[in-house]
């Protein structure tokens, strides 16, 4: 069987035109014309291509008995003769001399996916099926792509991938937003409050689904230099907006011996580096997403390229919103984090690029980033991207085990708990620094799309896992 990638690589691969081919796929749609010739678009999912089939009555045995139901959605089997197409030399046509009917459509017209135009919100409610559009294909495929991209940059640079453990005993972020991972049988315990309860759960102690893989990250740059994970991340927050999903994976990235000033530079350099691949590489899909979503994406995503990133501290970004005319819903004011109206007015409005911020208040940061000497701020970073706002967090760690066990004090936090984190800071500690970036949230920006939801094969937000 032959892919439909294949086909529109013609050039450089082994199929030659006039040749016979076999392919397999699914009714986009189709039309019968009164001359006995139907026209079928068939789709594989292997490029953002269809490839038309023309199936003529007087050559095909099945053509008025069956070629003539078939409907959107029906799963064929094609054996025919490849041509180029005489409307445009770029497209491929495939006679049939043999369509095999895999699967019908149960009651076509009700079938989920027709070919008329669907609203990406309506596509959600068929999750299942929605990757037979062309428009949640071509996503996939560059995420894919990307994800790619990103293992090899990575492993160019010396870089070492780490497959952190989802289930943990601690919480990351200190947040305490975290699902629970749990064998015990709640609705028949007797004694729900009985805080040893979890001595007999599976682990023998509290266990949750991770939140970020950082801290165990940590331990292979504190011995390996240069490392990073890259997998899901859960997070119990009741927030239901464009950005924000329970479960989405995160790119985590651990460097031995860097400082925040290193990542800040890392970071840009690594970002302007994937919008390069993308727009490069993926030509075909940057046209068909101008046309179907953003028709401005690739000067948006190539002005980002052109431009140096902002960089500013956080003081001067709450001098930037105090001192600016707009009117914010929430106020601004100094130790609280920016809310997204914030970070657009500096990325969309202010600077007109992304930004940026460092030296966060400690007290809205977790427990394990660097103290600054004014005591006040940590050593942190947000990356802003326009429209969508923070993409990247990152950090450089507290390495040292005196200010670390403080830090534990003020979060509230058993540094008993954290014993093998801090035997990294007993044992030949080292300054070291390192970032998360999200990846949904990295898709979003480049495809133009404004719903986390429609990046992710299967979202999982509050009161949805349907699929
Ligand atoms: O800023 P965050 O919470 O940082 C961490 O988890 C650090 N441990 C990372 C590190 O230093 N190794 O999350 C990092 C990024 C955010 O900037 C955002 O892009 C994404 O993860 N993110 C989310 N994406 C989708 N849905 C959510 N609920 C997200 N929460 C964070
Ligand atoms: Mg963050």
């Amino acid at each position: 069987m032959c892919l439909i990638a294949s086909i529109s690589q013609l050039i450089t691969g082994k199929i030659k035109i006039n040749s016979k081919v076999s392919i397999g796929g699914w009714v986009r749609n189709r039309r019968h014309s009164k001359l006995g010739i139907s026209f079928i678009n068939l789709y594989d999912g292997s490029c953002i291509y269809d490839i038309q089939i023309i199936a003529i009555n007087h050559k095909l045995k099945n053509y008025k008995n069956e070629i003539l139901s078939i409907t959107s959605g029906c799963s064929l089997k094609v054996i025919g003769i490849l041509k180029y197409s005489p409307k445009n030399l770029q497209n491929y046509e495939l006679y049939a001399l043999k369509i095999k009917i895999l699967g019908w459509v149960d009651n076509p017209g009700k079938y989920p996916i027709s070919p008329k135009k669907h609203s990406l919100k309506y596509l959600r409610e068929v999750s299942h099926l929605r990757p037979r559009t062309t428009i949640i294909s071509c996503i996939t495929r560059i995420k894919h792509s990307i994800a790619l991209y990103i293992h090899n940059f990575l492993h160019k640079k010396n870089f070492f991938w780490i497959n952190t453990p989802l289930i943990t005993t601690l919480d990351t972020e200190g947040s305490g937003k975290m699902f629970r991972v749990s064998t015990l049988d709640f609705k028949n315990i007797k004694h729900q409050k009985d805080i040893n309860i979890f001595k007999k759960d599976f682990f023998g102690k509290e266990a949750f689904l991770t939140v970020s893989g950082q801290l165990n990250l940590e331990t292979y740059a504190c011995s390996m230099s240069k490392v990073y994970t890259f997998g899901p991340t859960f997070r119990a927050e009741n927030s239901n907006t464009k950005r924000h999903l329970a479960e989405f994976w995160m790119l985590e990235i651990e460097i031995a011996f860097a400082n925040l000033a290193y990542i800040i530079d890392f970071t840009e350099k690594m970002l302007k580096n994937i919008f390069e691949y993308f727009l490069n590489f993926h030509e075909n899909e940057i046209s068909f997403l101008s046309q179907k979503v953003e028709n401005n994406l690739f000067n948006k995503i190539n002005k980002v390229l052109l431009n140096k990133f902002n960089i500013i501290e956080y003081n001067e970004a709450i001098n930037i919103l105090k001192n600016c005319k707009e009117k914010f819903i929430l106020p601004i004011t100094w130790g609280e984090d920016f809310s997204i109206e914030h970070e657009k007015y500096l990325t969309n409005k202010y600077f007109n690029s992304p930004v940026i911020i460092f030296n966060y208040p400690k007290n809205i940061k977790a427990f394990y980033m660097y103290l600054n000497n004014d005591k006040k701020t940590v050593a942190s970073m947000d990356l802003l991207l326009p429209d969508i706002g923070e993409i990247i967090g990152g950090s450089q760690r507290e390495n040292r085990i005196n200010i670390l066990d403080k830090r534990f004090k003020e979060f509230k936090l058993n540094k008993n708990d954290y014993w093998w984190y801090r035997d990294l800071r007993k044992y030949g500690t080292v300054p070291h620094s390192g970032f998360g970036l999200g990846f949904e949230r990295l898709i979003l920006y480049i495809t133009g799309l404004n719903n986390i939801k429609d990046v992710i094969p299967f979202s999982r937000t509050p009161y949805n896992a349907k699929f």
